[in-house]
């Protein structure tokens, strides 16, 4: 159909990030904010056009041509390398910003296409190929932004063997009693998640059993945090993310803006504040009392930086 836009959504890392391209737990949510893509014909070649981002006017969620690496790998996986068509991409989501860009992009690109060629893709078989895509722009990924980026469920995640191309990663729905308010915060330093998984990989080849520990301690909180939304328990959960932002603090991948932005969010009263994604700049995320989150976002937004408000469900 014309404007049946095919989208992939973006998403926040609740707990875990990091530790989880090392086979740990990680829980994740996606946000309202969407990159969506429409196919249409054209003679020869593939055209790609990224139209500006809402945010800030950047024009390539991903830099330096990688989305056309991208785009021409999915043409291929789907049987059509070499077809004519033009891809127009349009971003809901800043870019290199932990929200998850490039997974959403690729998901985008993936359903556009198979829409417009009349293809029956699953949502699995989306997530696996934007797996693949998200190979080319990580490296090392996880797998769990592609997964939410196609899903757009909450869910609780843990890839046993990263190491391994038939590694199936384990997926749990996230329960909570209800919708719970988060405040994201946006630091407007760009920084690529594959730098950030690099410097975490530099140290633990350095001190593998001490970068281990630390692993496994995320890995805790997370399981933990399992209960605490399933029982609605945001003190718990802010307490949970607090600790988790300590470790990430341990792996060095939190920056001046994100600790500024993590106090600013505590003073105001969130009852927890962490990085989200990638770090090293990017996205912070905070937990408030019901009711809390536009008096935080408030507060965030008079210290000079951007706000989204969405809702774990
Ligand atoms: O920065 P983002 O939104 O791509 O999130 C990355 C999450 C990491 O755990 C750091 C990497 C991964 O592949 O899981």
């Amino acid at each position: 159909a014309e404007h049946s836009a095919s989208f992939g959504y973006g998403k926040i890392i609740l707990l875990g990030e990091h530790s989880v391209v090392y086979g740990r737990h990680a829980i994740a949510t996606p946000i309202g904010l969407t990159i969506q893509a429409e196919v249409t014909h054209q003679e020869h070649g593939t055209e790609l056009v990224i139209a500006r981002w809402d945010t800030d006017a950047a024009y390539d969620p991903i830099g330096a041509g990688l989305a056309e690496q991208v785009t021409a790998l999915i043409a291929e996986r789907l049987g059509l390398a070499g077809k004519g068509m033009r891809v127009d991409v349009f971003p809901h989501l800043p870019r290199a910003s932990g929200l998850g860009a490039s997974a959403a992009l690729a998901v985008a690109i993936i359903r556009a296409i198979a829409d417009r060629f009349g293809l029956a893709i699953s949502d699995s078989e989306v997530s696996s190929l934007a797996f693949e895509c998200e190979r080319i722009v990580h490296g090392t990924p996880s797998g769990i932004d592609n997964t939410v980026a196609t899903f757009g469920r909450s869910i609780l995640f843990r890839n046993p063997n990263m190491a391994s191309d038939a590694a199936a990663p384990e997926i749990a729905d996230i329960v909570t009693p209800g919708p719970i308010q988060i405040v994201i915060g946006l630091t407007g330093v760009r920084s690529l998640t594959s730098h950030t998984v690099g410097i975490v990989r530099a140290a633990w080849e350095k001190n593998p059993a001490r970068y281990e520990a630390i692993f496994s301690q995320i890995d805790e909180l997370v399981l933990a945090g399992v209960g605490a939304l399933r029982r609605g328990d945001l003190a718990e959960l802010g307490d949970l993310m607090n600790m988790n932002h300590g470790l990430l603090g341990a792996l060095q991948v939190s920056s001046p803006e994100l600790e500024t932005l993590v106090g600013v969010a505590r003073r105001a009263g969130a009852l927890g504040a962490k990085l989200t994604g990638g770090g090293g700049g990017g996205a912070m995320i905070a937990v408030t009392e019901p009711g809390a989150a536009e008096s935080v976002g408030s507060a965030m937004r008079q210290a000079g930086f951007v706000t989204y408000l969405t809702e774990i469900r």
